[in-house]
């Protein structure tokens, strides 16, 4: 009896597994689309899971003109391009990504300096964002990063870093 409760269990395990197999080889791969919710929570959570990777490290470098200045720069040059000249989204092209491009102002939910300073320098698996450890030098790391908490919090008008994107 046990033997044939058993041997069920395991036609059932089979019948789900390929059922998965099944659905995943039919999924859409069209980055263009919305999926499904159980993707979209997934990819949620993979957002957030980088977090985690978190240090105390605290930016070296002052948050002022000169700064900021530099950073815009820098994200004009290599970020702008997904995230838009003002962080708030997908850039100018149209370009559609899975995982969007979240907005980083303001941004969802606060990242430390060192949970900034990881993510630019390691990207995100599995998305479109790259890893810049080996195209910056830390410091424009830092740099770049003081300009997006400026993006994020406005705490320094926009002004203050030089004239606008042009297209
Ligand atoms: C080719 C497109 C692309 C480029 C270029 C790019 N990013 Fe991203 N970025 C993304 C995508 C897509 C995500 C979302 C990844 C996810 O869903 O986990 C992201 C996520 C992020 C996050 C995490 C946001 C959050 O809410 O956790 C930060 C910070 C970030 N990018 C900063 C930058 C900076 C700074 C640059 C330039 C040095 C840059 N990105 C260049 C596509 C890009």
């Amino acid at each position: 009896m046990k033997k044939k409760y058993a041997a069920a269990g395991l036609a059932l395990i089979g019948a789900i597994l390929l059922f998965a197999v099944f659905s995943f080889l039919r999924e859409n791969w069209a980055a263009s689309g919305t999926p499904g919710g159980v993707e979209r929570w997934i990819a949620r959570w993979v957002l957030f899971r980088n977090r985690g990777t978190a240090t105390d490290t605290v930016n070296p470098l002052p948050q002022n003109a000169e700064t900021l200045a530099a950073g815009r720069v820098i994200y004009e040059k290599h970020c702008a391009f997904c995230h838009g000249a003002d962080g708030k989204g997908p850039g100018p092209n149209g370009m559609k990504f899975y995982p969007p491009v979240p907005s980083l102002a303001p941004i969802t939910e606060p990242l430390t300096d060192g949970q900034t300073f990881s993510i630019i320098e390691l990207g995100i698996r599995y998305t479109a964002m790259p890893g810049f450890g080996e195209a910056l030098p830390d410091e424009d790391i830092w740099k770049v990063s003081r300009y997006l908490q400026s993006l994020s919090t406005q705490s320094l008008s926009i002004g203050d870093a030089g004239p606008p994107i042009s297209h």
